[in-house]
């Protein structure tokens, strides 16, 4: 006898998880298979997918650890506090990150029970076609649906001919594992995770080299920030070469050496004690059998779905990481809500121009909407307000100066396009430029409205200003 749901979720990450609550709360039965090898204190696969075993939650924790140990080494004297020099325990701080990590994925376990959503242990995969939906099979059970949240994620992108062991050579799993502080660490992708735990080993002591195959540094972000960027991260001690092709990988019982080619051509190396290859993720379809039920992929290996996040087969969704879009936790959780509410018959929706990026490196960095360098190449003619923290009294109140707000508008709506922010908290400022962005704010809305001081939000209120040239502290 074959279990029957109306929604069966395949994968338990922050889009399925999310996706299975909202059904839940929509009156659905639902249940959500999950087959990851991290296990819970019962041995059953944890919830929560990348984000919160192997992803945001894990790397944000050792990046505050890391980042009060270099605000302890470097910062407390200056403010007139006298410690010594600081001593990191690696164990303990590990320790203090698999603990939130068990925290949160139990949460969800608990979330589930919470809301009746009947969690499986075990890989799911399409069977073929019932008389009302869809039979799956979850490890070896059988299990019939009407419909299917596909939210399988996705999985790091390795080198090909070099294995990858968690080890010495690490990808996002074994990079938030690393035991001791290694002297010398080489990263391979100087993306949002190459940039991360490149930050978290160098405040703790090491060597960090980055390597990039890109010409230029971080082309995702506006070009005054990455620019911004880059010129802090190397003062603060990150080496980042870009334009650069990787050769050989030669692993050694203690050591890694890396062979590749500079910008100029000439053949380098680089050794280190330690390497993560952090050079972008993979959707996972694997084992879907997919391609016995029909369901279409893109030319990434992604699941082609339209802007409903529906496939090509009736009753079928797909979400998150494993279809188009910003492979971001926030963003699955949306398109979770969406699909569920959908299929309630509610108007579920995901702006796909309004998703924040957040990037948690020391400063912050973090934008919504369009880059400089997109509406130049869209030909929109725009107005942009630009505002130091160096002009903040609370930013050198907290100690930190560094950075900038930056706000694109449109020259003849001003109608908000993009905000783009380096500087100490970031990633809650940019929350405000969000709305703005969603509610078809102008920047005139947010100059007129007044914001608390000494706060570090005046510095987007200044930028707004900025766009129409009437700033009032700067
Ligand atoms: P996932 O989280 O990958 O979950 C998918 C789940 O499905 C997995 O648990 C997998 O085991 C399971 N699964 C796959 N196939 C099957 C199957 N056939 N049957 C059963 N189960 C299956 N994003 C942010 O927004 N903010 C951050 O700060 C951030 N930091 C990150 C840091 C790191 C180091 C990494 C690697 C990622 C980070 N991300 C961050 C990205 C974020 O983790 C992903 O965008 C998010 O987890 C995607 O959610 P998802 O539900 O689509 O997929
Ligand atoms: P990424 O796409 O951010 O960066 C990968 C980098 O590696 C790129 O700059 C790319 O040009 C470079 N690269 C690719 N192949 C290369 C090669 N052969 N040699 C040298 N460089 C190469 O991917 P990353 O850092 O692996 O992270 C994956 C995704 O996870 C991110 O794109 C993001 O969606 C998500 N993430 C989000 C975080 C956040 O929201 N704060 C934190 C970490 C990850």
């Amino acid at each position: 006898m074959s279990k029957e749901f109306d929604i069966l979720v395949i994968g338990g990450g922050p889009g399925g998880y999310v996706a299975a609550i909202r059904a839940a709360q929509l009156g659905f039965t639902v249940a959500c298979c999950e087959s990851n090898p991290y296990a819970d204190p019962k041995g059953e696969p944890r919830l929560g997918g990348t984000c919160l075993n192997v992803g945001c939650i894990p790397s944000k924790a050792l990046l505050h650890t890391s980042h009060l140990y270099e605000e302890a080494a470097h910062a407390f004297a200056g403010q007139g506090i006298e410690i010594g020099a600081p001593k990191i325990n690696v164990s303990k701080m590990l320790a203090r990150k698999n603990g939130i990590v068990e925290q949160l994925t139990g949460g969800i376990k608990g979330l589930f029970k919470k809301n009746k959503v009947t969690f499986l242990s075990g890989h799911g995969a399409f069977a073929g076609k019932s008389t009302n939906g869809w039979k799956l099979k979850v490890g070896k059970e059988e299990v019939e649906a009407k419909q299917v949240i596909v939210a399988t994620g996705s999985r790091p992108r390795h080198l090909p001919n070099l294995s990858v062991d968690n080890k010495l050579v690490c990808d996002n799993v074994g990079a938030l594992d690393i035991d001791a502080v290694p002297k010398k660490l080489a990263v391979i992708g100087a993306g949002i995770i190459g940039l991360e735990m490149g930050s978290v080993w160098r405040r703790l002591g090491a060597e960090v080299t980055i390597l990039e195959a890109l010409p230029e540094f971080l082309p995702i972000a506006d070009v005054d920030v990455a620019k911004e960027a880059l010129k802090i991260f190397t003062k603060q001690g990150l080496v980042i070469y870009t334009g650069v092709k990787i050769g050989e990988v030669k692993t050694g019982k203690k050591n890694v050496t890396v062979a590749y080619t500079d910008k100029d051509g000439k053949a380098a190396q680089l050794e280190a004690d330690r390497l993560i290859v952090s050079i972008g993720r993979i959707p996972n379809t694997e084992g879907l059998n997919a391609g016995a039920v029909g369901l279409n992929l893109n030319e990434r290996g992604q699941i082609e779905v339209d802007a409903h996040c529906k496939t090509n087969l009736p009753g079928v969704w797909a979400i998150g990481d494993v279809v188009r879009g910003p492979m971001l936790a926030h963003k699955a959780m949306e398109e979770g809500v969406q699909v569920a509410e959908l299929i309630a018959g509610q108007a579920g929706h995901t702006n796909l121009d309004a998703i924040p990026a957040v990037i948690y490196t020391t400063p912050e960095i973090a934008w919504v909407g369009k880059t400089e360098q997109q509406l130049k190449a869209e030909g929109v003619a725009y107005k942009a307000g630009k505002i130091p923290f160096l002009a903040n009294g609370r930013a050198l109140g907290i100690g930190a100066p560094e950075g900038f707000v930056k706000m694109l508008a449109d020259a003849k709506t001003d109608r908000i396009l993009g905000v783009h922010i380096i500087g100490a908290g970031a990633s809650d400022l940019i929350s405000e430029a969000t709305v703005a962005l969603e509610f078809a704010g102008a920047s005139e809305d947010l100059a007129r409205i007044c914001h608390a001081h000494p706060t570090l939000s005046e510095v987007l209120h200044e930028a707004a200003l900025a766009c129409d040239k009437r700033a009032l502290h700067f």
